[in-house]
């Protein structure tokens, strides 16, 4: 099974957090070295796969999940190793590198487990290279923002639950980690980009961060507009944690998963964001735009849960 202990970066005092500046050299060490030295270095082919009994196989199965993730990772790692080939900057290039690396073990993983289980998933052609390796990663990066929040949650009902055999749960815990990772260094690389331009410059690169996270989020949203239509979902990454949909999942994941508001779900949603970012240190910026919207939607939200998630 996977290695699952964590060398966490050491907490720092009152006048550490004074003295540190976005954008400085040392911001970019912290952010690279917190990302380095939390990587858990394992290879997807010593996974043990656990034997399952034909009805968590059906489970499994009936997931309407797999190509859409195998086919989403396979492309960001595409998208993350190339901003890791174009950096110039060995301390960024280390640690884009291994999210790229990341990304890739988390294709290939999703390969394993559909071949070990037998579930057929539909091929799909070499992703592209992206021309504008930057700010495609700044886009997928914020896409990841946005999905990962949710995913959390969402994720924690299936541990809760036991809908699916334990050593399946562990092994996508440890991808679920990653992804914090991911989502913290994303939101703290583009901080440092941005603090590194001159003045004039930082509008553009806001009024183009702005343009590019509203796109994601444009994309959930037709995402989940389709799903609620019947259709089949959309978006660059959301397909692979919120294309819940088809009937049979959703029957039996009703029945397991049990009854949440949307208020409960979202509360769920922001204490489990905020655990999976609390281990790293608290110099570093953490994604800010879901967790507050979702912080004031809470506000107006009744408390007797009649509105369901
Ligand atoms: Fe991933
Ligand atoms: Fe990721």
């Amino acid at each position: 099974m996977l290695p699952f202990l964590v060398k966490w970066p050491e907490r720092r005092s009152g006048k550490d957090m004074e003295d540190f500046r976005i954008g400085s050299e040392e911001h970019a060490r912290l952010f690279c070295r917190t990302f380095v030295e939390t990587h858990h270095p394992f290879r997807p082919q010593d996974i043990v796969w656990p034997e399952i009994d034909e009805e968590s196989l059906a489970r499994l199965k009936g997931l309407p999940v797999w190509d859409e993730a195998a086919r989403t990772e396979a492309a960001t790692a595409v998208k993350v190793q190339t901003l890791g080939d174009a950096e110039t900057d060995p301390t960024l290039k280390e640690a884009i590198a291994l999210q790229g690396y990341e990304e890739g073990r988390h294709a290939e993983i999703i390969a394993l487990l559909t071949k070990n289980y037998g579930i057929a998933t539909a091929p799909f052609g070499e992703p592209e290279k992206p021309k504008n390796p930057t700010w495609t990663f700044l886009r997928t990066g914020y896409g990841e923002c946005l999905d990962s929040f949710f995913a959390f949650g969402l994720f924690d009902i299936g541990r809760r639950s036991e809908f699916f055999h334990k050593d399946l749960i562990a092994i996508f815990d440890q991808i679920m980690q990653e992804e914090a990772r991911h989502i913290l260094f994303i939101v703290n690389w583009a901080a440092y980009l941005r603090a590194r331009k001159p003045l004039p410059l930082r509008p553009v690169f806001d009024a183009r961060r702005a343009w590019n996270i509203t796109a994601q989020a444009f994309d959930r949203v037709k995402g989940a507009l389709q799903m609620a239509g019947g259709g089949n979902g959309g978006g660059e990454k959301n397909g692979e944690k919120a294309k819940g949909t088809q009937t049979g999942f959703t029957l039996k994941s009703h029945t397991v998963f049990g009854d949440f508001t949307l208020r409960s779900f979202l509360e769920l949603c922001a204490a489990e964001n905020e655990r999976r970012l609390s281990p790293y240190d608290p110099r570093l910026l953490r994604p800010a735009l879901v967790p507050g919207a979702v912080q004031l939607l809470l506000k107006v939200l009744p408390r007797n849960g009649r509105r369901r998630a």
